[in-house]
């Protein structure tokens, strides 16, 4: 309606002289002519010019004397002809009438005022004070005189009123149209095209940001670890099998089946599908035989070996069980030497803390060769850990049931200044290997280490619980670096064990 009006006066009219007349006219409230002004003017549909008046308002003070009378004409209509003595007149009128009427009724010379009497010094008088009070309540005008004294009793304020002008602007129309924003098939085909009003093009709006995915950290470092071991001319074993029977996670591996690793406490077992279907029967045999008596020269574990404990499905514990069926498939041809690698989760029954889950990733790498030494893997060791930025490595004698000799890979770490355990390694025994049917001059070197333990030493990280699961940040995964190289400069924190 106030859109229409103020267009429609225009169609006709080369000015609106004043917003503020203009409202009242229309009988449309002034805000509202104001916001459609405001608007026709930001799409140039008029041009509106701002106009400043000073008005005056009544304070408070002066409110009161608009709706009453001003103290001067109350006091003096309380005084009887014959006069009143001062204290009558306070107790009649009250004392801030008394004390202001006082003063100005003094000043017109209404009144006598004596040492305890006061009394009229003439028969009438107007109120002008109220007069001019109700006039700037309406609005009207008065001369500078008066409006002078008013403000001097401090019964009017000064208020600025903002109102506008406006004549027609460039783009004019009687009526607004919504302009269009796409040209589109039905319009080019219609026509329609020609009469519409089409949007002018914003070329500083920002565009939707681009989102893309985002590689998590580890993805990320496994995806350098697969980089160090394709180089060293490695290749991946298919990891892609979380359930394992204990058969290849343990009894292959020379594990015995009272070994504590094998407990619940430690491994999760699987309820359903709880035991597997198929074991290469007479591989099982022979394993069964190196357990409970030996052979190839060793004297075994001397204990009665259970199917039924081989058979038991888990969640694989290691990557290692990978490699025992890898091994296993390659003594079933003509030997040739491999370098198999891996980068894969594993799982264990752990109790949870900073930096240790049910569940991480384990790298894996094994070198199946005639004659390798243990100088072969601490060599290969010095290769793979000096590509990953740690070239200061140690060793310390350790147990794996399934290697021998087994070390455990210490490197030193130049932002931590300490030497800081990365790894785990040995050398597979010939009662995992000839069961097998391996050649007997066929050595296995071979290391596993977390995948966690590098990334978060990389990337700062402290807290297992940000890395991995569902108290992760998604904004840290927004913002890693794309990349991090040289395990032992990065890190600001250290990574406790
Ligand atoms: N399987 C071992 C682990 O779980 C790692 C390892 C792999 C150790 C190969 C020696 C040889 O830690």
């Amino acid at each position: 309606m106030a859109e229409e009006a103020v267009l429609g006066y225009l169609e006709h009219n080369e000015l609106i002289k004043d917003s503020g007349e203009f409202a009242v006219e229309k009988g449309i409230s002034h805000d509202e002519i104001v916001n459609v002004i405001k608007s026709l003017n930001g799409y140039k549909y008029v041009i509106a010019k701002d106009i400043k008046k000073e008005k005056w308002q009544l304070t408070a003070e002066g409110q009161a004397y608009a709706a009453n009378g001003s103290p001067e004409f109350q006091l003096f209509t309380a005084i009887p002809p014959e006069g009143i003595s001062k204290a009558d007149l306070q107790k009649k009128v009250g004392d801030s009438v008394f004390k202001i009427g006082c003063q100005q009724a003094n000043k017109n010379k209404w009144v006598e005022m004596g040492k305890t009497q006061v009394s009229r010094k003439v028969e009438h008088v107007d109120d002008n004070v109220k007069a001019m009070l109700v006039k700037i309540k309406d609005g009207e005008a008065l001369n500078q005189e008066d409006i002078d004294a008013l403000k001097r009793r401090k019964l009017i304020s000064p208020q600025t009123w903002k109102g506008y002008s406006v004549i027609k602007g460039p783009d004019y129309a009687p009526k607004r149209k919504k302009p269009a924003t796409d040209l589109t098939r039905e319009n080019l085909s219609s026509g329609e095209w020609k009469e519409l009003e089409f949007k002018k093009y914003n070329f500083s709006a920002k565009g939707f940001p681009t989102e893309g995915g985002y590689l998590h950290p580890l993805l990320k470092v496994k995806r350098q670890m697969q980089m160090i071991f394709l180089q060293m001319g490695f290749e991946e074993m298919p990891t892609n099998n979380y359930v394992e029977s204990s058969f290849w996670n343990f009894d292959a591996l020379f594990q015995p089946q009272q070994h504590p690793a094998r407990d619940s406490h430690d491994t999760f077992f699987l309820k359903e599908p709880s035991t597997t279907r198929t074991l290469p029967e007479d591989y099982v045999a022979r394993v069964k035989q190196i357990h409970e008596s030996g052979g190839h020269g060793s004297r075994g574990y001397k204990y009665d070996w259970k199917r039924e404990e081989s058979n038991k499905n888990l969640l694989r514990t290691h990557t290692t069980a990978v490699s025992s069926r890898m091994l296993y498939a390659l003594a079933q041809k003509p030997f040739v030497p491999k370098k198999y690698y891996s980068v894969d989760r594993v799982f264990r029954n752990e109790a949870v803390d900073r930096t240790h889950l049910a569940e991480f990733h384990q790298i894996e790498g094994l070198i199946c060769d005639r004659g390798l030494s243990l100088g072969d893997l601490q060599g290969v060791l010095q290769d793979f850990f000096s590509r990953l930025g740690m070239t200061k490595l140690r060793f310390k004698p350790a147990y794996n049931p399934y290697t021998e000799p087994s070390m455990e890979i210490f490197g030193y770490h130049e932002g931590f200044k300490k030497w800081v355990e990365v790894g785990n390694s040995g050398m597979f025994r010939p009662e995992m290997l000839l069961p097998m049917g391996l050649p007997e001059d066929v050595r296995v070197i071979a290391w596993g280490l977390s995948l966690e333990r590098p990334t978060m030493i990389l990337y700062g990280i402290d807290n297992i619980r940000d890395l991995f699961g569902h108290k992760v940040d998604l904004g840290l995964i927004k913002s890693n670096p794309i990349c991090r190289i040289g395990l032992q400069y990065q890190p600001d924190d250290e990574v406790s064990d």
